[in-house]
């Protein structure tokens, strides 16, 4: 095995935003709390806790704001709020977010679908967004979409993907989420986009986001390791998908992830109990089967 790096990943749980963010009926925002603080109990560091984007493009994201206020705070945990422009930056600023989320994609139609916009006009309302957060001593997280196909475009040039990344680096992103939007991605074709970024881009500055709708992503997560990447999002229970991308399923599972890396020897500190509860809670209050297919197992055993 030819590992790179040290034997620590950090995992950044999406589910509260990414998870959420498709649900056909939203979940009330106690459910969504209790989700968080859930989440608190299992170790993960970082947990992105909705989005400050406008309530008719996704309502199930409506008073994320109002929510993240509503959540305790500790001190090693992470929150975050996604943020398209000024406006949801500013919303997250008022309730005291100390980290935001700025996002655009490596394809214009997808841009334009996702946030009404071109990726040069994204990129204008992202410099607004780093002026003040900057003065405001916040800091910005990137994420590119669609950087291997999209769902209007197709397959997508991985030098465009890091160029794209590269210009979110470059305005003050401290690091950037490679996010495979709808799942269809195979190693390979994995492997050439972290070649393209890798060739001018430090691996610590860059983060794999990679949806399970044809059931690639641990696949994916492996060649990611194999090539340098430490940081990967994941989602409880495997939840979500995008409003804008038609058919895709959720991000790979905190679970399924939790299991590859712990099997592998890399060290996460998530606490495997409380993550289980975490996942079996938001699963009992969406009335879902899990498609983790490490959390099924694991009640499986526990219930034989
Ligand atoms: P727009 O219609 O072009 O915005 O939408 P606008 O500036 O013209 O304003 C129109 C109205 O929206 C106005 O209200 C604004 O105040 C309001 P009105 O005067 O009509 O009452 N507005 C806002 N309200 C609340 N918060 C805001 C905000 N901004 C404007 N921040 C906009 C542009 C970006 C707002 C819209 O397209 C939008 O909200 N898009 C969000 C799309 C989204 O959340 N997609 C999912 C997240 S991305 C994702 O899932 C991918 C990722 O997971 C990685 C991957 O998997 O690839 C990250
Ligand atoms: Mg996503």
């Amino acid at each position: 095995m030819n590992l790179q790096g040290s034997n620590f990943v950090k995992i950044v749980e999406v589910g509260p935003r990414d998870g959420l963010q498709n649900e056909k009926t939203p979940l009330t925002l106690e459910d969504r709390k209790n989700l968080i603080l859930d989440l608190m109990q299992t170790g993960l560091k970082n947990i992105e806790v909705g989005s400050c984007v406008s309530a008719k493009w996704v309502p199930q994201m409506s008073d994320s704001d109002r929510l993240y206020a509503e959540l305790p705070k500790d001190p090693n945990i992470q929150f975050s709020l996604l943020t398209p422009n000024i406006k949801g930056f500013e919303s997250a600023l008022a309730v005291g977010c100390t980290e935001v989320a700025v996002f655009t994609a490596a394809s214009e139609s997808f841009t334009q679908k996702n946030i009404n916009c071109s990726i040069d006009e994204s990129f204008d309302k992202f410099a607004d967004i780093m002026a003040s957060a900057k003065a405001n001593n916040i800091k910005v997280r990137g994420y590119v979409s669609c950087i291997v196909d999209c769902p209007y475009e197709g397959a997508i040039d991985p030098h465009k993907v890091a160029e794209v990344t590269q210009r979110l680096l470059d305005m003050g992103c401290y690091e950037v989420s490679l996010g495979e939007t709808i799942g269809t991605a195979t190693p390979d074709r994995v492997a050439k986009v972290w070649d393209a970024c890798l060739s001018s881009m430090d691996a610590h500055y860059l983060a794999g986001h990679f949806h399970n709708t044809y059931g690639m992503a641990i696949a994916n997560i492996y060649q990611s390791l194999q090539q340098g990447i430490r940081i990967f999002d994941s989602s409880i229970a495997g939840l979500g998908g995008c409003p804008y991308a038609k058919g895709a399923s959720g991000n790979v599972s905190t679970e399924d992830l939790y299991y590859l890396l712990s099997k592998m020897g890399f060290t996460t500190g998530i606490d495997l109990d409380a993550l289980m509860k975490a996942s079996q809670n938001i699963s009992q209050v969406l009335q879902r089967n899990n498609p983790s297919n490490y959390a099924n197992a694991y009640w499986q055993t526990r219930c034989a």
